[in-house]
């Protein structure tokens, strides 16, 4: 009957392209899959969104869900399934499968189960899209990472870890706390792990290019009476302590995943600070990723943008580096 009523009304003039060019796989719909999904379809970012996970009810059930708000937002298609054919011709690929950080944990705590969990995935995200991009978040993202780039054989600039984009937004909220000033307006970066070891630019904080170590000299200090090192402190604090208060962290990292996700799927050449392959930069000697500033367009990461760091800074980078090269050292790849 309803086959009828569709003849009726629709004249075929051209068959519609099966796969359009901006389709993002997610693979994990746990809290931040969730919050990447929900976050690039209200921010209109991809025409075509396929979600994979091993827990096929709640495939489906967080696939109706997205599916029955479409009428306010675009037509994107939503599929899901436990099988990867769905995920063919994706632009990219999102990873936020495997186990979360509990109470307590860090990071670098979950690295062989996730990695396990990789060996998994890696090679059905390529088998059905070999040119896609891989936007790593899982954690400890800056090996995950590393271990993504290992296991897809794609190009170092194919291969991102969503890395310290969000620690780099946490410190401009709270910089924009203490100032009384709108976040976007205040700037500062976050480079280095995604992590414990991450390093603030103090060097470079500004607002409306004023630096504000010209203003104050001890900035970063632990002597500075102003004690602006506390607001780097709560970054690295922050998702231990939302994890303590909700169990989980979501909304903050979907957003910032979807706004990477524009920058490529547009070719925008905005700069984030994301996890990309560092040897030979700031004096890194190991194989390593880890975040520094990188323009991104549609082939991933363009650029790495060369901070003028203080030694302090490159110091505390190399250290980030030796701390994630051990790490590597110790997984079973
Ligand atoms: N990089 C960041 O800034 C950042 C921020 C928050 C969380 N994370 C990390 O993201 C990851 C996900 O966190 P979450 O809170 O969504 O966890 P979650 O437990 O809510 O979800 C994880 C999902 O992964 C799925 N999964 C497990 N094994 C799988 C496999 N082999 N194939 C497909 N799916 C599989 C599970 O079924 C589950 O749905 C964690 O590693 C967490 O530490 C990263």
């Amino acid at each position: 009957m309803g086959e009828e009523i569709k003849e009726k009304l629709l004249k075929l003039v051209n068959d519609p392209v099966p796969t359009s060019g901006s389709k993002v796989t997610i693979v994990g719909v746990g809290q931040v899959g969730m919050a990447c999904a929900f976050s690039i379809l209200t921010q209109h970012v991809a025409s075509e969104i396929a979600l994979v996970d091993v827990a096929q009810d709640k495939l489906t059930g967080e696939m109706m869900d997205l599916q029955h708000g479409l009428t306010f937002l675009s037509n994107v298609r939503v599929q899901a399934s436990t099988d990867y054919s769905i995920t063919a011709g994706s632009k990219i690929c999102i990873l936020t499968a495997g186990a979360r950080q509990i109470e307590g944990e860090s990071r670098l705590d979950l690295v062989q189960r996730n990695v396990n969990i990789f060996k998994c995935i890696i090679p059905k995200l390529i088998e059905y899209s070999p040119d896609t991009i891989l936007i790593v978040v899982s954690n400890p993202v800056d090996v995950l990472t590393y271990a993504a780039w290992k296991l897809s054989g794609l190009p170092k600039y194919k291969v991102i870890g969503s890395g310290t984009n969000l620690d780099s937004s946490r410190f401009r909220f709270l910089m924009s706390e203490k100032l009384n000033i709108a976040p976007s307006s205040c700037h500062g970066w976050i480079i280095g792990e995604h992590g414990d070891s991450s390093v603030p630019v103090w060097s470079g904080v500004n607002v409306a290019g004023v630096r504000l170590a010209d203003l104050n000299s001890d900035i970063g200090m632990e002597n500075d009476p102003e004690d602006w090192i506390r607001i780097h402190k709560e970054v690295v604090e922050s998702a231990y302590n939302i994890i303590k208060l909700k169990g989980y962290t979501s909304w903050a990292i979907g957003i910032s995943v979807s706004v990477l996700c524009n920058a490529i799927l547009k070719n925008q050449h905005c700069v984030y600070a994301v996890s990309t392959y560092v040897k030979g930069y700031h004096g890194i000697e190991q194989d390593v990723f880890l975040s520094l500033p990188c323009v991104l367009g549609e082939n991933g990461v363009n650029s790495v943008v060369l901070q003028n760091l203080s030694k302090q800074e490159r110091i505390q980078l190399q250290r980030s580096a030796s701390t994630l090269g051990s790490v590597q050292e110790g997984v079973a790849w």
